[in-house]
């Protein structure tokens, strides 16, 4: 069920709810309270749901400018972990991309633009959800954060922290960058010289962005109240790769300070407004992250908590995001008794000469153009096999050329050629030998080639499980590269008694990375499927197991599946 037309159902419900049901809103300058026991009617409460889609997402990307390399490497991995799960079957897997369009980022970009700043956004957006398309994803939902169902989500959510006694006003004082939405404390930031300008600034010592000095009064929300339950959440490998795990917990362990989450309307004008505080506008973060759940049909319906996803299996995010993702998102969610995530997966960043690839720096690749000059696949490929997860990968139209020929022309294409020019039409009947048991002895090459048939799908499911899509797709490959070094050290063209087990033992293993490679390149893989004849009805992950199939190969022709790049260099 797509997650849109189930949203329409759960805002007629929300509607009704926040018409009659609302808490009343007080201005609670209580820093001395205590996190209340409030606890919400029994049917708001949150049931632990049975059975519920799987639920990935990408981040919402900022549109105060066009989108990169990076983010198109984000919603690929996340569009990966959703098509493999539909591949195993899940047919009701979810995944979820948009973007962030309220913050001072945003504000400031259309005044730059001299732009009206709902139409900025329009116009902005419209490139990232045009990229999401060009580059194939099967996302379910495309979520802007200006849509009213979010607006509407957002300030019950709010409403239900401050109903909890969660939020408190405060004066606040600290650095605040524009560029990454986030105070800074005095320790984190230090003086610094513009290399373009020669003008002395503040910046932020984690990100090098402009800090600007801000005192306000402002709300805040008891983020202190959850340091050990989050560290408790971190031993539960709730942070994935781990090692993104070990700088959250010293930061954590190391003391939580209470989070300001939001600014006076009158320097922050765009934004969700504080419910029954139109002085002070909602912090963009605790707007942004809250699109999770907008989209899970949050407020929820009693009954209904999971039905759409929540909560999320997998937040996919790049690495300068984690504190946002990793300690203020399940803060917020344990402040209103709601399920975490069940997992942040966290890659590492695309540099250009080993300098992040960043909107604001301006040292970027248009994803469009290499998407076209390489072609979708190719850059989906490219992306996944190379790119980061535990640390960062440079980025070069080099690297991409050489992926391309040393592992999809020569690779796969090689081998599909090589398999179908040595079969001379008897393929077909190899296969129904394979199955009934008929072929020729097996010696060491062939036996040692065949126990790595049986356990790449193994080994590439585990992989995917613990999120790990660069290592399954680097298995599926190193089969794709046994075959080849198996086809040319057994000689079928030499050998016409062996011939049937090898090449048998070869078109098994295009069939079974032609499957594993569909949530990674989804238009080339089904063009091996459709060059070796395997039926539809037999693609799925259960069929990519050695000997599943009995009935393909018929009709197979002589094809090239990577042809010569036109443009190199
Ligand atoms: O942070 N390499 O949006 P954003 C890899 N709106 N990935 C990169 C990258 C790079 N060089 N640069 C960006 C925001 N990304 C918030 C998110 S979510 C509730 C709100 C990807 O436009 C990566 O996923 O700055 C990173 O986390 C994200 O884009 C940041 O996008
Ligand atoms: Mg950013």
């Amino acid at each position: 069920m797509a997650l849109s037309g189930a949203r329409f159902r759960t805002l007629s419900w929300a509607a009704q709810f926040l018409a009659y049901k609302r808490p009343s809103w007080k201005c609670t300058s209580c820093k001395t309270l205590r996190p209340t026991s409030i606890t919400l009617p029994r049917r708001f409460a949150t049931a632990a749901p049975t059975k519920k889609p799987y639920y990935v997402t990408t981040p919402i990307f900022y549109v105060n400018a066009a989108p990169h390399v990076g983010h198109l490497y984000t919603m690929i991995i996340a569009d990966i972990l959703k098509r493999w799960r539909t591949l195993c079957g899940d047919t009701d897997a979810q995944l979820l991309t948009g973007t962030d369009e309220h913050g001072m980022k945003i504000q400031q970009a259309a005044l730059a633009a001299g732009m009206d700043t709902q139409a900025f956004c329009d116009m902005n957006c419209k490139t990232f959800e045009a990229l999401a398309k060009v580059a194939n994803l099967d996302h379910n939902y495309f979520i802007r954060t200006t849509e009213p169902a979010h607006r509407e989500s957002v300030q019950y959510f709010w409403e239900m922290l401050s109903h909890r006694g969660y939020i408190y006003t405060d004066k606040h004082e600290g650095w605040y960058s524009v560029s990454d939405e986030t105070f800074y404390p005095q320790s984190q930031v230090h003086n610094s010289l513009d290399p373009t300008t020669g003008r002395k600034r503040m910046v932020s010592a984690e990100t090098g962005k402009e800090v600007e000095w801000s005192s306000e009064t402002n709300y805040h929300f008891r983020l202190s109240a959850f340091q050990d339950r989050l560290l408790e959440l971190y031993k539960t490998g709730f942070i994935t790769p781990s090692n993104y795990a070990t700088d959250v917990v010293k930061s954590v362990a190391s003391g939580l300070q209470d989070l300001s989450i939001s600014r006076p309307a009158e320097r922050l004008s765009w934004g969700i407004p504080v419910p029954g505080d139109e002085t002070q506008t909602i912090y963009v973060w605790l707007d942004a992250l809250v699109n999770y759940l907008t989209k899970a049909g949050y407020p929820f319906p009693p009954g209904q908590e999971g039905n759409l996803g929540w909560p999320a299996d997998v937040h996919v995010v790049g690495k300068d995001i984690v504190r946002f993702h990793c300690v203020y998102w399940p803060a917020f969610l344990m402040a209103l008794d709601l399920p975490v995530p069940r997992n942040v997966l966290v890659h590492g960043h695309w540099t250009i000469n080993h300098e992040k690839m960043s909107k604001s720096t301006g040292n970027v690749v248009n994803p469009f153009f290499s998407l076209d000059r390489f072609g979708v696949d190719t850059m989906r490929f490219f992306l996944a096999y190379q790119g980061g997860l535990a640390g960062d990968a440079d980025y070069d139209n080099a690297y991409i050329i050489r992926d391309y020929k040393k592992l999809l022309q020569s690779g796969i294409g090689n081998l599909v050629l090589r398999a179908i020019g040595s079969s001379k039409g008897k393929l077909p009947s190899y296969i129904a030998s394979g199955h009934s048991g008929e072929l020729p002895a097996a010696n060491e090459h062939d036996s040692q080639f065949e126990q790595l048939l049986k356990e790449t799908p193994v080994k590439v499911a585990e992989r995917m499980d613990s999120l790990n899509s660069r290592a399954a797709l680097q298995d599926i490959m190193a089969l794709v590269e046994q075959g080849n070094k198996y086809i040319h050290v057994s000689e079928p063209w030499k050998n016409a008694d062996k011939a049937p087990r090898i090449l048998y033992n070869v078109a098994e293993s295009l069939r079974i990375a032609g499957i594993l490679l569909q949530p990674f390149m989804p238009t080339k893989s089904k063009e091996l499927l459709d060059v070796l004849r395997v039926d539809n009805s037999r693609r799925t992950f259960s069929a990519a197991a050695l000997g599943s199939d009995a009935e393909y190969g018929e009709g197979m022709k002589k094809t090239v599946l990577f042809p010569p790049l036109i443009v190199e260099q």
